[in-house]
């Protein structure tokens, strides 16, 4: 500190400026400090530098509690054991996982899409050395590289503890997303049915906003809406919000999924039923309020607001396993 900046300072201001920056050096501690390694695990070190690069990405996660999309790689080693369907990995294997924070993609908002890298993690393996944390070595880091602050040996036991629950996976959670084992199981028979969406699809879904204005809505009214959906309208409404016309000329069973969320929210805006129809009439999917639906009327929705999302034709698999043209499903908010 350079005294001669305070010259002009009267001096009993100086005498206190003093008193605090000497208090200060003998009392305070020094400021933290981040470290490069968690439990000798290091992203400068050379086996673990820019993992993200040079091992194979290997499942995609997201973690709805904190809105993370993830993805999970693993070296060579730990591939070996992956692709021989073993659980017990030696020495040497190791994953790496990355987090972003999932954001609606300003272009097209029900696409949650990564934004700000969020942390980086690893584990490796070797059993001697990390024989407290049932042989793996745990290590999680800023995004600007440099180990996460706090104590490491309890935060490293932690992670095991976590990890336990996929004790019988040799302490990997990981999941599939090898497109050839999914393909095969496609081939066998849906079991989806008509359903009220989950909480946390109800979050997501309510979380997503119309936001660009790329998506137009313009109001049609009742006698101008296509004779097979103007059916489904319900009574007492004199209109329905049409959405992305734009989109309508090249529709498929595809684009009704991808439209229920902005219907949804557009529905909630309007106060009235919002609708999508492809310009052939033969694709479509409604959004209206729906107060009398059963399956919403449980003592924890609050005030029972619900919609009902009624779409012309489910994906052709469950069609043909439900052999019904019409799908419904129902959002209690
Ligand atoms: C409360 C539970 C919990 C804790 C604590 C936890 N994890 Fe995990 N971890 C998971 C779950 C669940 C997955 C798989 C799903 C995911 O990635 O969201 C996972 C996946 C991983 C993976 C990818 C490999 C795999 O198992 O699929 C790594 C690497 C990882 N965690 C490292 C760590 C580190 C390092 C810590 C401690 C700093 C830690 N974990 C603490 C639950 C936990």
């Amino acid at each position: 500190m350079k005294i001669s900046k305070y010259k002009n300072a009267k001096p009993f201001a100086i005498v206190a400026l003093m008193t605090c920056y000497l208090a200060g050096t003998a009392f305070a501690q020094a400021p933290p400090v981040q470290s490069d390694a968690m439990n000798g695990i290091s992203l400068k070190d050379p086996a673990y530098q820019n993992f993200w690069n040079k091992w194979r990405p290997i499942v995609s996660r997201y973690r709805v509690d904190v809105n993370e999309i993830r993805v999970t790689y693993a070296n060579d080693v730990a591939m070996k054991t992956i692709e021989a369907g073993k659980t017990e990995f030696p020495k040497g294997a190791m994953f790496g996982k990355v987090a972003w924070r999932a954001e609606p993609d300003p272009l097209f908002p029900n696409s949650l899409m990564p934004s700000q890298l969020h942390r980086m993690q690893v584990m490796s393996r070797d059993a001697e050395r990390y024989a407290d944390t049932r042989g793996w070595g745990y290590g999680i880091f800023t995004p600007n590289g440099k180990a996460d602050m706090g104590d490491h040996i309890p935060m490293a036991k932690a992670c095991a503890a976590c990890h336990d629950y996929a004790a019988g996976k040799g302490f990997v959670f990981l999941g599939e997303m090898d497109v050839n084992t999914a393909m095969l199981k496609s081939q066998q028979p849906s079991t989806a049915t008509p359903r009220v969406l989950t909480p946390e699809e109800v979050k997501l879904v309510s979380s997503i906003h119309m936001g660009t204005g790329k998506v137009k809505v313009s109001p049609v009214v009742r006698k101008n809406v296509p004779e097979n959906i103007r059916r489904y309208l319900p009574v007492g409404s004199p209109s329905v919000q049409r959405l992305g016309q734009e989109i309508a000329q090249f529709a498929f069973v595809g684009t009704l999924s991808e439209m229920t969320p902005l219907l949804l929210n557009a529905a909630q805006v309007a106060k009235q039923p919002a609708a999508f129809w492809s310009n052939d009439q033969k694709h479509w999917v409604m959004v209206s309020k729906d107060e009398g639906i059963e399956a919403c009327k449980k003592p924890d929705s609050k005030d029972g607001a619900s919609f009902r999302i009624l779409r012309s034709s489910p994906p052709p698999r469950q069609m043909a396993m439900i052999g019904i043209q019409l799908m419904e499903s129902f959002v209690c908010l």
